[in-house]
């Protein structure tokens, strides 16, 4: 089996998207596909639209799926912003099931994490890196000197007694009709919080708040730089396609 050439697919909360990835490259080779996310977002009516986006393509080949939760050894052990359900199913064996390909599940911010330290605003960067995804959710990664601890979660540390997620997301900025300042000034406090825990020598912000970085990156007091993510709403299903990858070939060597 090649591996050059991947789908990659991104569960997010409003759409789930797919595009087959050259990673080697990093780039799409296929247009994206959208699919709107199904709701209730349960495992069985996900699985659907993931078979959707496999037959959409045609596609034989191994896939990775970026999920917004914790992933060990393929299985779901959070769900914030997805139905509850999920927590505790094997994704790898749920999805490859439905599309009848071999399927790799990784969480979402680490595999748009693993794409931008490749192909990105991290690519040859030296140090501790930070990857935030600003979305419905907030994603945390952390790269030391390229090498990734899987599954961090900062995105739900306690900030004035609750979960960050409820006062820095973008969901929180669109839900209480927070201006940008305001919002700004908000999700500026959840960055110095972060730093104090994790001194980054870099923070690179992704997700779907990135594209609006004018309108709260001069609001932005850490001492470690701040810069956006460069593959935009592409990150996610490059790096989804990246880990599959590395799966596949893990296997292939234990065999
Ligand atoms: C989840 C993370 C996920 C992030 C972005 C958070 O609510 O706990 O696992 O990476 O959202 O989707």
């Amino acid at each position: 089996m090649k591996l050059r050439k991947i789908l990659g697919i991104d569960i997010g909360g409003s759409g789930v998207k797919g595009a087959v990835i050259d990673t080697k490259k990093g780039r799409l080779i296929t247009e994206r596909y959208r699919i709107p996310t199904p709701q209730p977002a349960t495992p069985e009516a996900v699985a659907k639209v993931l078979s959707k986006i496999v037959k959409h393509f045609k596609w034989k080949g191994p896939v990775g799926v970026g999920f917004p939760g914790v992933i060990q050894q393929g299985v779901a052990r959070t769900a914030a912003n997805v139905d509850n359900s999920w927590i505790d199913k094997d994704l790898n064996r749920l999805f490859s099931k439905a599309t009848g390909c071999r399927v790799h599940a990784v969480n979402d911010a680490d595999a748009a994490g693993m794409a931008e330290v490749k192909f990105g605003a991290g690519k040859g960067k030296k140090g501790t890196l930070m990857l935030i995804t600003v979305g419905t959710g907030l994603g945390t990664v952390i790269f030391s000197n390229g090498n990734l601890v899987p599954n961090l979660e900062m995105g739900h540390i306690l900030l004035h007694g609750a979960d960050a997620e409820l006062y820095a997301t973008d969901a929180a900025r669109k839900r209480l009709k927070l201006d940008w300042d305001t919002w700004a000034g908000r999700f500026n406090e959840y960055l110095l919080r972060i730093e104090e825990l994790a001194w980054p020598d870099l923070i690179i912000i992704g997700g779907g708040a990135s594209k609006k970085g004018e309108k709260f990156f001069p609001h932005l007091t850490t001492k470690a730089p701040v810069i956006p993510a460069s593959l935009k709403n592409e990150a996610g299903i490059v790096g989804a396609a990246m880990v599959s990858k590395y799966y596949n070939k893990l296997e292939r060597e234990e065999k």
